[in-house]
Formats: structure tokens, sequence, C-alpha cells
């Protein structure tokens, strides 16, 4: 209790898979809100970062000694195997996803840590679940590894929440679309590709169909959501296993109309693989009401506002 009862105590954030899709949006983030030295990105490549530091997340003791290197209060677990890349290497996937998060939560109820952070995701809805507005409770059975990893962090979160009173905090993100970083192993990656395909060879091949709707957020919206999650006073936090969260639905034909009003000749081909049936599994939308309720969230990019910034600032790659 001896860390709880000082509050003069400095906020030092560990970030995992820091160099990761959102990670390396939300390390920005996190310096603008709490200075640099504050954060301590990690993740399992090098990187020339101030206080970065490399750090397997399966390696639980060398975790355990940057936490006690740095003084660390909070956790933002990110490092993870999105669902595409999970469906090649299940097992994999599972001891990444599950044995970290189990570290992560073993380490926070030994050393006290003030808040931990860990992403879920639209994944843990499943065939059965509702389609449209699914709610924040409903059938969930989702059939990728991913998911399935997902749903039970979920419930572990909870858990530990309960039983050790572990200040752990979840959103279940959306799609997530910057220009920053590219994704890696996702479904939903398409969403980003399509704007450097669209910029730089004014083409692309889509691997979802036209109509197939996802929910989907714009990266800052994902920042700002999860900054003001983790801010929320304790007492605000109803949902315990992890909030739906939304902005924007649609489908790629929708989101290939919003880049034609920037670029016209712009061209898409439709060519479904095995990711469409992932797709086919998720919810179109969500029904985020206990997160605006609880603490406040509202999203400000729409699909155009999204478009005119993706295409003025992702840098036109080298056609091959
Ligand atoms: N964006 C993730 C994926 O496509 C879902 O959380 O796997």
């Amino acid at each position: 209790m001896e860390h709880r009862k000082n509050n003069q105590k400095m906020m030092k954030i560990l970030v995992t898979g820091a160099l990761g899709q959102l990670g390396s949006e939300l390390v920005t983030g996190l310096r603008e809100e709490y200075g640099v030295d504050s954060v301590i990105p990690t993740d399992i490549r090098p990187d020339e970062q101030p206080n970065f530091e490399v750090l397997d997340v399966l390696d639980k003791k060398a975790m355990e000694r940057l936490i006690v290197k740095h003084g660390v209060t909070q956790i933002y677990h990110l490092a993870a195997m999105l669902s595409a890349r999970g469906e090649e290497m299940p097992s994999k996937a599972w001891r990444l996803n599950i044995d970290s998060l189990v570290s992560v939560l073993e380490l926070a109820e030994k050393h006290k840590l003030d808040r931990i952070y860990w992403p879920s995701s639209i994944a843990v809805f499943g065939p059965t679940s509702p389609k449209e507005n699914t709610p924040q409770d409903c059938i969930m059975d989702p059939n990728t590894i991913y998911g399935i990893s997902k749903l039970s962090g979920e419930r572990l979160c909870e858990y530990v929440f309960n039983k050790f009173d572990v200040d752990v905090r979840s959103l279940r993100y959306p799609g997530l679309i910057g220009y920053k970083a590219l994704p890696g192993g996702g479904t939903t990656d398409y969403a980003v590709d399509i704007y450097h395909k669209a910029k730089g060879e004014g083409k692309f091949s889509c691997f979802l169909t036209a109509d197939t709707y996802l929910p989907m957020m714009y990266m800052d919206d994902a920042v700002r959501a999860t900054i003001s999650l983790m801010k929320a006073p304790k007492e605000n936090i109803k949902v315990r296993t992890s909030y739906n969260i939304s902005a924007i639905s649609f489908s790629p034909a929708e989101q290939a109309a919003s880049i034609k009003k920037m670029i016209p000749e712009f061209d898409i081909t439709y060519n479904p693989d095995s990711r469409q049936q992932i797709a086919e599994s998720w919810p179109s939308s969500i029904d985020d009401s206990a997160a605006r309720r609880d603490w406040g969230w509202k999203e400000e990019y729409d699909l155009d506002k999204m478009t005119e910034i993706m295409l003025e600032n992702i840098e036109t790659p080298v056609s091959h």
C-alpha cells in the first residue's frame, strides 16, 4: 500500500508494443499529456527514442526489472498479435496475447501499480452476436484465436479487478486508422492501406467485398478515448471487462467514394480472401452508450474528415 499512499510519486507509464500502429501514436499522446520523462516506451524491436527499452513481453522477469528500474506506476499493455496473423499461428497468438496479459496483471498486483490499460477489440463478438448497434452485453462467440484471446482477457481483467483491486481498464477498439504507422496482420488493415495505394498508385485491390461494413475510428479519436478512460475517476468506470467504443462505420465502397471526392480517378477492385470470413463474423456497428454515459466519450472524426487528413499526410510511397 506504500505506493498508493504516496500521491506525490511521479507517474511513470510503461508502454508495451510501443512501435506498433497504436503504440507509436499513443506514446506521443501520453508524452504530450504527461511529459516525455513520464513515458517508458518498450517494444521487442530496438528504437532510439528517449527512455526506450527493448522488452519481450513474454519475458516476465525482464518486465519486472523494468517496473522496478523506472518506478513504473502504470502499464499500457499493447503488444499483441492481430486477427489475420493470429489465424496463421494460433498457438503463438494465444501465448503472446494471454501469457503476457497474465504477467502484466500479476506484476500489477505484486507492485501495487496504480492503473493498467489493456486493449480489447470488436473481435470479441462473433457470428451469433447482433450485427447492428452491437450492445455492450450480448451473446459473444468469437471464432478467431485473436477474438477468443481478447474475450478471455476481458474476463481476466474483470476478475483481477474484483478479486485483487487491480485497476485495469479497457476499450474494445474498432479498426484503427492513422497515417503515422502501418497496422500489421489485422482484418481492418485494408482501410489504412487503401489511402496509401490511392495516393501512391491511384488504385487498390481490396481483400473485402464492397459492402462489408465494419466499425472504424481515426487514430486521434482512439488516443483521446484511451487517455480519457485512463484519467476518469475510478468510481466512474462501471464496465470492468472492456467498453464498447465507436466512431464511424463504413464499407470499402463508401470509403472509396470518400477518396474519389479528392482523387476522382481512384479505382478500386474487390478480391476477397480469407479475411472476408473474419470480417463477416464481426459487428457492422457498435452501441457505445455506456462509454458516453460513464466517462463522456464522443468521437470527433467522420469518414470525409479522416480521408482528407489521411490523403494530405501520407507520404507518397515509391511504387514497385
Ligand atoms: N483491427 C483488429 C484486426 O483487424 C481488430 O481489433 O485484427
